[in-house]
C-alpha cells in the first residue's frame, strides 16, 4: 500500500468517530461502474455506495443538472413553494399508487416520518390510540432511536442505547400466524422490507407479503413498506412491492433517489397523509432545489432507459451464472438468492477471506453477517463485469481449502 493510504488511515483514525469497520481501501474517484483508489488502482463497483449510485458514478447528465441548478437555486427552505420539489413529487407519484410525498435527507428520516405519520394518523384522523409499529426479525430500518428500535436485529447495533422508545414489536420473518397474534387494537402499522438487504438479502415470499397486506386491511392498521434499498428499479420493478401488485398505505425511499446526494422521501396515500398538518413534521434541507432537480433527472433516466427491465434481465443473468458456480461448488456456496440486481451469495463458511480475495482481484462488494456476499451493482453495470465477477468467485472458491 502507498504512503498516501497509510497516512490517510492514520489521520482518519485520529479525527473521525470510529463507528465504521472500513475495508482497507481508500477511494479517490469513481466513474460509471468503476472505483479508483488513491494509488490509481481500478475496481469493479458491485456495491454502488450501498445501492446509491444506481446510474453509476459521475453520470454526465446528472453533472450537467447539478451545475445548472447550483447556479439557479441550491436551497431556500420549506418556508417557500419550490418548483423543482413539486416537479419531483409529481414524477414520483407517477410511478406508484400513493398521492403525497414528504421529502427528507436519509432513509432513517424517511422511516422516522412514516412512523410518526402512522401514529398521528391513528390519533388525529381515526381517533384511536393505536401507536404500535410491528416489524420483522432480521429487518433494518435505520439508526435513529425510533428506526433502530424498529430494526429487528439484536447485538451491537442496539447495545448501550437504552432506554429505547416504546411502542415497537418484532415478529419472526415469514410467520404469518405470529404476526396475526401480535396485531391488536394498539397496532398503528406493520412495516416490512420486500427484500431484507442488511439482513442478508432475504426476499419476502410472495404469499407471505400478500398475507401481511391482507392482515393489515383486516385489522385496520397501516401497511407500510421500507423501499430504501429495494426501490428505484433495483429489484426489477420501479418499486419492489410492484412485483406482487401490493399497494402500501405508506412507503419510504432514499439511497438512489439523488444518486449520491443525500435525499429521502416518504410517500403516502391521500387519507393517511391527512395525519400530518402544518407544523407536525419538518426538516430544513428536505426537497431542496439542487437535490430535487437531480432526483427528478434520476427518475427521468430510470424510466427512459428502462432500468427496471435491465435490473431484472441482468439480475437473472447474474443469478444463473452464480447458480452454475454453486452447482460446481455445492460445499462452498449454500444459496444464491435475490431480486433483480440485489443479490446475495451465501457461503458455507465465514466469507472474510473470499471477500478480501475478490477485492485483490479488483471486485468491490459487501459482506453481510460474515457469510453473505451482497451485490448491489449500479443498474448500468455491464454483462461482462457480472460474468467476470462470477468467474473470479469460482476461481477463488475452487482454490480455497
Ligand atoms: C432497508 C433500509 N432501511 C433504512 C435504511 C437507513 O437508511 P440511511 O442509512 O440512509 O439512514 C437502510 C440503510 O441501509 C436500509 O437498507
Amino acid at each position: 500500500m502507498s504512503i498516501a493510504y497509510d497516512t490517510l488511515v492514520a489521520r482518519d483514525k485520529k479525527v473521525l468517530c470510529q463507528t465504521y469497520g472500513r475495508y482497507p481501501l481508500a477511494i479517490e474517484r469513481a466513474v460509471g461502474s468503476r472505483l479508483f483508489d488513491v494509488d490509481g488502482r481500478e475496481y469493479v463497483d458491485l456495491l454502488s455506495g450501498i445501492a446509491v449510485a444506481n446510474l453509476g458514478h459521475s453520470h454526465p447528465e446528472l453533472l450537467q443538472v447539478m451545475q445548472e441548478q447550483a447556479g439557479e437555486l441550491i436551497h431556500v427552505s420549506n418556508l417557500f413553494y419550490q418548483p423543482r420539489q413539486v416537479e419531483l413529487a409529481e414524477k414520483l407519484l407517477g410511478t406508484c399508487a400513493c398521492d403525497r410525498v414528504f421529502f427528507c435527507n436519509s432513509g432513517a428520516e424517511a422511516n422516522e416520518a412514516a412512523i410518526k405519520l402512522a401514529r398521528r394518523y391513528m390519533r388525529t384522523v381515526r381517533y384511536r390510540d393505536a401507536h404500535e409499529i410491528i416489524t420483522l426479525t432480521g429487518s433494518f430500518h435505520g439508526r435513529t432511536l425510533a428506526t433502530l428500535t424498529a430494526t429487528g436485529q439484536q447485538g451491537r447495533i442496539k447495545e448501550g442505547f437504552d432506554p429505547l422508545p416504546e411502542g415497537f414489536r418484532c415478529v419472526p420473518f415469514g410467520d404469518i400466524e405470529a404476526l396475526r397474534a401480535s396485531i391488536s387494537g394498539k397496532t398503528a402499522a406493520v412495516l416490512i422490507e420486500m427484500v431484507q438487504g442488511e439482513g442478508g438479502v432475504l426476499p419476502l415470499p410472495e404469499a407471505y407479503a400478500r398475507q401481511v397486506q391482507d392482515l393489515c386491511h383486516e385489522a385496520n392498521c397501516l401497511f407500510m413498506v421500507d423501499e430504501i434499498q429495494t426501490g428505484l428499479c433495483r429489484t426489477g420493478r420501479f418499486w419492489a412491492h410492484q412485483h406482487f401488485d401490493l399497494a402500501p398505505d405508506v412507503f419510504t425511499t432514499a439511497k438512489g433517489l439523488a444518486n449520491g446526494l443525500p435525499m429521502g422521501a416518504m410517500l403516502a396515500k391521500e387519507h393517511v397523509a391527512r395525519g400530518f398538518a402544518p407544523g407536525s413534521h419538518a426538516t430544513t434541507f428536505g426537497g431542496g432545489g439542487l437535490l430535487s432537480a437531480v432526483a427528478s433527472k434520476v427518475v427521468d433516466i430510470l424510466l427512459r432507459d428502462d432500468l427496471s427491465g435491465r435490473a431484472q434481465d441482468l439480475g437473472n443473468l447474474a443469478c444463473d451464472s452464480l447458480r452454475r458456480v454453486q452447482a460446481a461448488l455445492p460445499d462452498k456456496i449454500t444459496a444464491v438468492r435475490g431480486l433483480g440486481l440485489m443479490i446475495g451469495i451465501e457461503l458455507a463458511e465465514s466469507g472474510e477471506a473470499v471477500h478480501a480475495a475478490l477485492r485483490e482481484r479488483g471486485f468491490v462488494c459487501n459482506l453481510a453477517h460474515g457469510k453473505v456476499l451482497r451485490l448491489l451493482p449500479p443498474l448500468v453495470i455491464s454483462t461482462d463485469d457480472l460474468l467476470a465477477f462470477a468467474a473470479a468467485l469460482e476461481d477463488i472458491l475452487s482454490q480455497a481449502k
